[in-house]
């Protein structure tokens, strides 16, 4: 007998009335797989691209592709959760039943269910008690492209960093971390998050509906962009020599002009998708647990 689950299912690309709840089958676990009851999710930037298919200009045939042709291959979206583990594989031995657990399903999706089906190798690390399920499922997205763009963009104490787009859920994370690398930070949010990002550990913001960071005299080592808006030929002239670009939000002409930045100047280009590793939920999870890394929720 199949048993059902409630899920938001989102048969279609569209505006968000694509997403209806229905009863899914609850997936059976393999041998080498956990079953998470799951607590808490997030809808992320991710979730509103793909089922809107608002995709950064130049990929819309690479996310058909990658996402499905005409509508979403996996019609559950969500890619973060916290949750129990409620069954195990024969096989599996790092987790058990009753476990409390913190997942990243990134760009495989189907959290946004009652129960999400996962490899017990997968990106899911145990949740300690001093974590409440909502702040845990909320560490992954933000947080693992944070921890990735900075280690490309090789982030050290001491640079000067300015996040635009500081307040979301990545520029957010940029904030806590770079600020806790010993990173003087300067924000770019809107007025009304300004003391928010100095709580964080923002050192300056800058508010910019009533200033351009690019037309301002300091030159940072480091500029993070999660909003599309500060392309290389906006912002050279405001990155110091060695100075690296993290396009966190880029399309396929910035993306190939990065290459010929990287092979043309001292200047760095870095873009694509962030990658989805166990070992950097670990470290958000500590940090979490210890205070230094707080997720924003909306
Ligand atoms: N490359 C990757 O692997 C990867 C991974 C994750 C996300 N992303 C992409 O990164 C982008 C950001 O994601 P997110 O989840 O952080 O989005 P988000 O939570 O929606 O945050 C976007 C932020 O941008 C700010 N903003 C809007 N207009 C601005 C402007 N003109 N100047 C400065 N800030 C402005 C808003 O701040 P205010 O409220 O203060 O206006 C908002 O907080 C998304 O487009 C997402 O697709 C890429």
């Amino acid at each position: 007998m199949t048993v059902h689950m409630k899920a938001a299912v989102c048969r279609q690309y569209g505006p968000p009335h694509v997403v209806t709840i229905e009863d899914w089958p609850i997936p059976v676990p393999g041998p080498h797989d956990v079953l998470i009851r799951v607590r808490a999710f997030t809808v992320s930037s991710a979730d509103w691209r793909i089922r809107s298919l608002s995709i950064p200009y130049g990929f819309g045939m690479a996310s058909r592709l990658a996402f499905g042709i005409t509508a979403p291959r996996q019609p559950i979206l969500g890619s973060e959760l916290a949750g129990d583990i409620v069954a195990t594989g024969s096989a599996v031995r790092n987790f058990a039943v009753g476990d409390a657990v913190v997942a990243f399903s990134g760009a495989k999706l189907g959290a946004h269910a009652e129960y999400r089906c996962m490899p017990a190798d997968a990106v899911i690390v145990h949740k300690p008690p001093a974590l409440s399920y909502e702040t845990a499922a909320a560490l992954a997205f933000g947080g693992t492209t944070a921890l990735d763009f900075f280690r490309r963009g090789r982030l050290h104490a001491g640079d000067r960093v300015l996040i635009n787009g500081a307040s979301g859920t990545v520029g957010s994370a940029m904030v806590q971390l770079a600020a806790q690398t010993g990173a003087e930070v300067t924000a770019v949010c809107s007025g009304a998050n300004a003391e928010a990002m100095q709580q964080l550990g923002a050192a300056h913001t800058i508010d910019y509906t009533r200033v351009d960071f690019a037309e301002q005299s300091t030159r940072y080592d480091l500029i993070a962009d999660t909003v599309g808006n500060a392309p290389y030929s906006r912002v050279r002239h405001v990155l110091t020599p060695n100075g690296r670009l993290l396009l966190i939000l880029a399309t396929l002409p910035q993306m190939l002009g990065a290459m010929w930045v990287n092979t043309t100047s001292r200047h760095r280009i870095i873009a694509g998708p962030a990658s989805e590793r166990v070992d950097d939920l670990r470290t958000l999870v500590d940090m979490a647990v210890d205070g230094r890394f707080t997720p924003l929720i909306d």
